[in-house]
């Protein structure tokens, strides 16, 4: 299956990375970077560091959008730390940045594409969504959209009514929910059911392989925010039920609703209304997931971690 990974890494792209990286079911066409959780040329370091420690220098990283479509850059320091993967050594990687701007490796590569590509955007939607806005043909060959991003019962995380990836960039959000292509959508619903608990990150670390190391090392960093926040024991693993729902779309439960985003309000900006009990005639646009079996997200997750180093 060929996806391109869009990310803003932080913490839980970095696994989400790792744990698409040692899944041979994926090919990897690329990773492309976006502005979020902190700046873009963080964010592109980050990524070319992941491919560094999993070993996977076939992987092109390009960086792309450093700012959302009509907004200033709000970023998460105060959740990553100022590096966005706080919790590991950060150092200059050795994997190279691909010159090609992200938009334009998403027009080209799906263009070219012989096979309809799935897209894995776990960031805000300013990359995918200027993809769309500048060549709209290029949906034809997007299979699907696994996306990190909304909340329903949850609220917010960023704000009380929004949650961070659509909050950065609403305008984005809704190109992308109005595309007309399969959206399946983790929102911090069922991100909140799987938390990085001291037990679990223990399990990753028994792998002892370098990577398992280096998961817990951030995830561990990760841990400290969300616990005083929410008073729970560990962290909303977010970004990696994107590849957890594509590697084994069983552990998950949704419902097709429609998902419209608020772009105008100050007070409710990034709203995602998220039509479950279906009480408007808005179209479903969006299969909507929230439930998982959380468990056995983590038996996966430390499973394929276990199988670094590649070979
Ligand atoms: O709200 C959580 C999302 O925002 C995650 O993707 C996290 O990495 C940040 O981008
Ligand atoms: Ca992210």
């Amino acid at each position: 299956m060929p996806v391109i990974i869009d990310c803003d890494p932080g913490q839980d792209d970095a696994v989400n990375l790792l744990l698409a990286m040692a899944s041979p079911e994926l090919d990897i066409v690329g990773i492309t970077t976006v502005a979020g959780n902190v700046p873009l040329e963080l964010t592109q370091r980050n990524a070319r560091l992941m491919c560094d420690l999993a070993g996977r220098r076939d992987i092109p990283v390009m960086a792309g959008c450093d700012q959302p479509l009509h907004r200033p850059l709000i970023t998460a320091e105060k959740v990553h730390g100022t590096t966005g993967i706080d919790g590991i050594e950060v150092r200059d990687p050795q994997h190279p940045l691909d010159e090609r701007h992200a938009v334009e490796f998403m027009v080209d590569t799906l263009r070219a594409a012989e096979q309809p590509v799935t897209l894995v955007p776990t960031g805000p939607l300013t990359n995918v969504a200027a993809a769309i806005g500048r060549a709209p043909d290029i949906l034809d060959n997007v299979e699907r959209i696994v996306m990190m991003g909304g909340a329903m019962r949850e609220g917010g995380n960023h704000s009380p009514s929004a949650e961070f990836n659509i909050l950065v960039d609403p305008e984005s959000a809704d190109i992308v929910l109005r595309c007309g292509r399969p959206i399946v959508a983790m929102g911090l619903d069922v991100t909140h059911q799987v938390l990085a608990s001291r037990p679990r990150i223990e399990r990753i670390r028994a792998n002892d392989n370098p990577v398992a190391d280096a998961v817990c090392g951030m995830l561990g960093f990760f841990h400290r925010f969300d616990s005083a926040k929410y008073g729970s024991d560990g962290s909303p693993l977010h970004d990696p039920c994107t590849v957890a729902w594509l590697l084994d779309p069983e552990l998950f439960t949704g419902k097709t609703c429609n998902v419209s985003v608020e772009t105008e309000s100050a007070l409710t900006l990034g709203h995602t209304a998220v039509d479950f009990w279906h009480v408007t005639d808005r179209p479903p646009n969006v299969e909507w997931i929230y439930e998982v079996d959380a468990d056995a997200f983590y038996e996966l997750l430390t499973e394929r971690l276990g199988r670094y180093p590649l070979q």
